[in-house]
C-alpha cells in the first residue's frame, strides 16, 4: 500500500477534480505538516492569505496559532494543520453547514490517513463537527475520547486576538498539549464523565 504522503497527494488530486465540491472559484488550501504527528490541528476554513499562499493558517490567525506552538517547545513543521473546509467563503464569513457536509468526507480520508492520536479541533465549527453538543468556553481544553483518539477543542487562533481572555485561555490549553502527547495527563484524577455528552465521547479531565 502506498506511504501516507503518497496518499494525502492522491486525496488532495481527487479534491481537486471534484467539480461538486462548494467554492470552486477559490484555491484548494489542503493540510500541511508532519505526516508522523501525533496531533493534528483542524481549523474551520481559509482566509484572505490562506486562499493567496495556498497554504492553511498563514494570516495573523496562523502567525499566533505558530507562536503558541512554539512556546511549547514545538515546531509548526512536527505537527499537522489543515482545516475542514479547504476553500476560502467569501468575505470570510462562516462556513456553510452544506459546506462543512460536503468538505467532511474528505477531512475523514485525511485524518484516516494521517492518524494522528491527538486532533485538536480549532474553534466551534471544527469542534461542533466532531462533538456537535459541546460548547467551546465550556469544553476547550479539555480531553474527549473520540474512538482511537483524543479530541481536544482549543479556541480559534482568530477569537484569541479578538479578546486577551480568550488568548490566555488558549495559552493555557495549549500548555497542556505535550502532557497529553507523553500520557501524563492520562493519568491526572481530573477524570469526569460529561453528562451531556454522548457516552462515547467522555472527557477526561
Ligand atoms: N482560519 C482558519 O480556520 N483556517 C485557516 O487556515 C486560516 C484562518
Amino acid at each position: 500500500m502506498a506511504g501516507k504522503q503518497e496518499r494525502l497527494e492522491e486525496l488532495r488530486k481527487e479534491m481537486l477534480n471534484d467539480k461538486s465540491l462548494p467554492l470552486g472559484n477559490s484555491a484548494l488550501v489542503f493540510g500541511e505538516g508532519s505526516i508522523n504527528t501525533d496531533v493534528m490541528f483542524i481549523g474551520e476554513a481559509p482566509g484572505f492569505y490562506e486562499d493567496r499562499l495556498g497554504r492553511p493558517f498563514v494570516g495573523r490567525a496562523g502567525q499566533l496559532l505558530d507562536k503558541l506552538v512554539k512556546e511549547i517547545g514545538w515546531k509548526r513543521e512536527d505537527v499537522y494543520i489543515t482545516n475542514i473546509v479547504k476553500r476560502r467563503p467569501p468575505e470570510n464569513r462562516d462556513p456553510l453547514p452544506e459546506e462543512i457536509e460536503a468538505y467532511a468526507p474528505y477531512l475523514a480520508s485525511e485524518i484516516e490517513i494521517l492518524n494522528p492520536r491527538i486532533i485538536a479541533p480549532l474553534g466551534r465549527f471544527s469542534m461542533n463537527y466532531f462533538l456537535p453538543t459541546a460548547k467551546i468556553s465550556r469544553d476547550q481544553g479539555k480531553a474527549f475520547i473520540l474512538g482511537e483518539r483524543l479530541l481536544v477543542p482549543l479556541y480559534h487562533p482568530a477569537a484569541a486576538l479578538r479578546s486577551t481572555e480568550v488568548l490566555v485561555e488558549l495559552r493555557e490549553s495549549f500548555k497542556k498539549l505535550p502532557d497529553i502527547v507523553s500520557g501524563k495527563i492520562l493519568a491526572s484524577e481530573n477524570f469526569s464523565a460529561k453528562k451531556e455528552l454522548p457516552s462515547s465521547q467522555r472527557s477526561l479531565f
